[in-house]
């Protein structure tokens, strides 16, 4: 197999990473809720609530962790731009959402690379392909990107070739020129993808990444970044090696983080999300960055339920809730909002939203981010 997906009131607006509106605030959260709310973020730059996030640049419409993805979505207004990191052999970060380039690269067009083409267990899964840590940099930039999903998103191959893979310190250049144009800071959303498995290879993603942060002025609390992980360790990582606002990202209840797999911590998702492991969460970070069907689950004909504490819980801890993903096409809309029988067609995206909005979400994230706006801006207006 290949390196795939992870299964994956009123008008406000947030300053940096949060404001909390009406979250009722415990005493023991609010120390971790001032951060929150002005994390070095009372100066700072402002986003609208909710703010949305295009996942992997807008990457519904051109192929995902592209100059040109980041660009449309910026173009699009998105409010803040996601980059996924790993590192190359030479320790270079680059814009990947896998280590494992197969599918998102046409690396196997490539003879001169076909005897790197090898197995690997990443996270205790094993995966056949070609991997970012086995290329220099240099050699990793005479790959083309291509479209993830072609099946799904057919328009999406036209643009085939037409980027290389980023760096991420090209980002940053392109962020802070962009921002300068503009008036107002391009706002970063970055992810440090399998940090445990590259540590063990000495590939250690957290220090080059503070060395870029800091090197563009992103590492202060009122930086317009915000830095998450999978791995708490990481985030914990990083916060000791720069103030930006941080986010826990939480996958399914009953999965665990790798790191604590790692370390023999037996805690899952089911133990951090509950009042007290959020509390811990907002001792070292901002937000929480969960599945959307932590939020509302889905039922067993896939249809949403009843919301959970989750939004209130995390915004009594103090933490900010950024929601992944949500995408136009029916196959991955809840059963409520699917139209017709074709899984690639669009279906009632904007019902979609006004369901995960309703719940008080601070952000979200999504591959179609010019949706995205539109349905946050029907939420703002229904709000007054
Ligand atoms: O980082 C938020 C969301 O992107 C997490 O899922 O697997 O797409 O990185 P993934
Ligand atoms: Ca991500």
């Amino acid at each position: 197999m290949t390196q795939g997906e992870r299964r994956g009131p009123g008008r406000r607006t947030m300053i940096g990473a949060a404001v909390l509106g009406s979250a009722a605030l415990t005493a023991t959260a609010a120390a971790g809720a001032a951060q929150a709310r002005t994390g070095g973020h009372g100066h700072g730059p402002r986003l609208p609530v909710p703010a949305v996030i295009a996942h992997r640049g807008a990457s519904g419409h051109r192929p995902e962790h592209t100059l040109g993805a980041y660009q449309l979505a910026l173009d699009l207004g998105a409010d803040v731009i996601e980059q996924d990191l790993v590192p190359t052999r030479d320790g270079h970060l680059v814009c990947r959402h896998e280590n494992d380039i197969t599918g998102t690269t046409d690396v196997a067009d490539h003879p001169e690379f076909a005897s790197r083409r090898t197995t690997k267990t990443v996270d205790g899964t094993a995966y056949t392909g070609w991997f970012t840590e086995d290329f220099t940099l240099a050699e990793l930039r005479t790959l083309r990107a291509k479209e993830r999903i072609p099946a799904v998103r057919q328009e999406n191959t036209l643009y085939d070739g037409r980027w290389a893979v980023p760096t991420f310190e090209e980002v940053l250049r392109w962020a802070d020129r962009e921002g300068r144009r503009r008036g107002r800071p391009v706002w970063l959303h970055v992810e440090t993808k399998h940090p445990s498995y590259f540590r063990k290879l000495g590939l250690g993603l957290e220090e080059p990444l503070a060395a870029l942060l800091r090197r563009h002025g992103r590492h202060r609390a009122d930086a317009p970044v915000f830095l998450q992980s999978f791995e708490p360790g990481s985030i914990r990582r990083l916060a000791r090696l720069v103030a930006a606002p941080r986010v826990v990202l939480l996958s399914d209840a009953k999965s665990r983080p790798w790191d604590f797999t790692e370390a023999g911590d037996p805690r899952t998702v089911a133990d951090l999300i509950t009042p007290a492991g959020l509390k811990e969460i907002a001792r070292y970070a901002q937000g929480i960055g969960p599945t959307l069907d932590l939020v509302i689950p889905r039922g067993a004909d896939g249809r949403l339920g009843r919301p959970t504490t989750l939004v209130r819980d995390a915004h009594a801890a103090g933490l900010v809730l950024h929601p992944y993903t949500l995408r136009n096409e029916n196959s991955f809309l809840p059963a409520d909002f699917r139209r017709g029988t074709d899984p690639n067609a669009y279906g009632d995206a904007f019902g979609a939203y006004r369901a995960y909005f309703a719940t008080g979400i601070d952000g979200i994230f999504t591959d179609q981010p010019d949706t995205g706006l539109l349905a946050a801006a029907d939420h703002r207006a229904a709000q007054g």
